[in-house]
């Protein structure tokens, strides 16, 4: 099934793994939840030998095993739990793996945009069926959070912060009160969340507004803050972990030197480094330099290789796509980028050599080319 998906959603990528998992899982279940918290966290984290599973089950999600307790925790209660951090954290992918977990559904999302109305989260009307056979239940059309609300399970809110204060506040009442009520309805009009109900917002903390979230909908929501991964060793995994997946989807066969992703990854050390120690926006490199970018970059580069290269990954066509992908406000990322060039990658070249030498050259050129 997964296979004429662009992107099949966690639960059916990972149906197998779950199927598995609900089969041997004896621990004690909240509400309608398809596992057990310990299992959820399993199914995230990856198990390990002393587990002493027969199967093993991978790692999905690299960060630290805290947060992802505090976020199952917090679902067993009911408040319903936000996930804060800089873009690409992996924020959205954590809450799709949580619901796909605990209920087999991570497909019920709305999208938070200035232009997300109250009717998105909680229901409009098919305006033919009104027509032909008036106000009903049948021509009501509910939005995603309401369907959650019916099934007992996981309802998701991207972006929580982009939606206006009427929003907002609509949700508000859906999380105290957990009912929406229909009052074009004479009968049937109230629609009770069923046990299990929950919502998984996300929220980025480059956008303003996370202060401005109205200190009522703050009370509702348990806030886990999710860092920019800083280790390399898990970094390395996920774009390991991601690369991987990349090159299955798109069916590649492509040779992707160790040393290769060493250089990627140094260089984005390097360039957070210079970002930190920066004084002004203007010395810092418009990305948050995030995993998620990384994984941007490599994909770029790998897809360039496979259509226009010869079946290995150069580090000439890496440091374009570095360059390309980084440098988004000319003159200034240019300018930083061109910095690190001369001044970091050029005596590490003359130092390590290896691919450096070829990863010079390659952002030379992309440089001068965009400049
Ligand atoms: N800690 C992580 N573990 C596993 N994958 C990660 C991690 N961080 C980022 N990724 C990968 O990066 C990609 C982007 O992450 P995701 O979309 O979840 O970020 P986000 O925090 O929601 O960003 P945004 O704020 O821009 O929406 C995901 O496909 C995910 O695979
Ligand atoms: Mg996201």
């Amino acid at each position: 099934m997964s296979d004429d998906m662009l992107r099949a959603p966690a639960e059916v990528k990972f149906a197998d793994e779950l199927d598995w998992l609900e089969s041997i899982d004896d621990g004690p279940k909240p509400f309608s939840w398809r596992l057990s918290p310990r299992m959820v966290r399993l199914f995230i984290l990856g198990s390990e030998r002393s587990d002493g599973l027969e199967r093993e089950i991978p790692q999905k999600w690299f960060g630290d095993r805290s947060f992802v307790e505090r976020s199952i925790v917090t679902l067993a209660s009911d408040r319903g739990l936000l996930l804060i951090g800089d873009p690409g954290t992996g924020k959205s992918w954590l809450a799709e793996l949580l619901a796909a977990a605990i209920c087999r559904n991570s497909t019920l999302v709305v999208q938070g945009t200035a232009g997300t109305t109250e009717d998105h989260i909680k229901y409009s009307w098919n305006v033919s069926m009104v027509i032909a056979k008036g106000q009903s239940r049948e021509s009501m059309i509910p939005s995603p959070i309401m369907t959650a609300m019916e099934r007992g399970v996981i309802g998701r809110f991207e972006e929580l912060t982009r939606s206006t204060s009427d929003v907002q506040d609509a949700l508000i009442s859906i999380l105290s009160e957990k009912y929406v009520s229909i009052p074009e309805l004479d009968d049937d009009n109230i629609v009770f969340a069923q046990p299990g109900f929950s919502i998984i917002a996300t929220a980025n903390s480059r956008d303003r507004g996370v202060n401005d979230l109205s200190s009522a909908l703050k009370r509702r929501f348990n806030f886990v803050r999710i860092p920019v991964v800083t280790s390399k060793k898990s970094e390395a995994e996920i774009v390991r972990f991601r690369t991987e997946e990349l090159l299955r989807r798109h069916r590649i066969e492509l040779d992707l030197p160790p040393s290769l992703l060493d250089i990627l990854l140094q260089s984005f050390a390097d360039l957070r480094s210079a970002a930190a120690s920066a004084t002004s926006d203007d010395d810092k490199l418009e990305s948050a330099l995030s995993t998620a970018e990384q994984i941007g970059v490599l994909e770029d580069a790998i897809l360039h290789s496979h259509f226009f290269g010869d079946r290995v990954l150069r580090a000439q066509t890496l440091a374009g796509s570095l360059v390309g992908s980084l440098a988004r406000r000319s003159p200034e990322d240019l300018a930083i980028l061109n910095k690190y060039w001369h001044g970091v990658v050029e005596p590490r070249s003359k130092r390590d050599g290896g691919l450096w030498p070829d990863f010079l050259e390659g952002g030379r050129e992309a440089i001068s080319t965009l400049s």
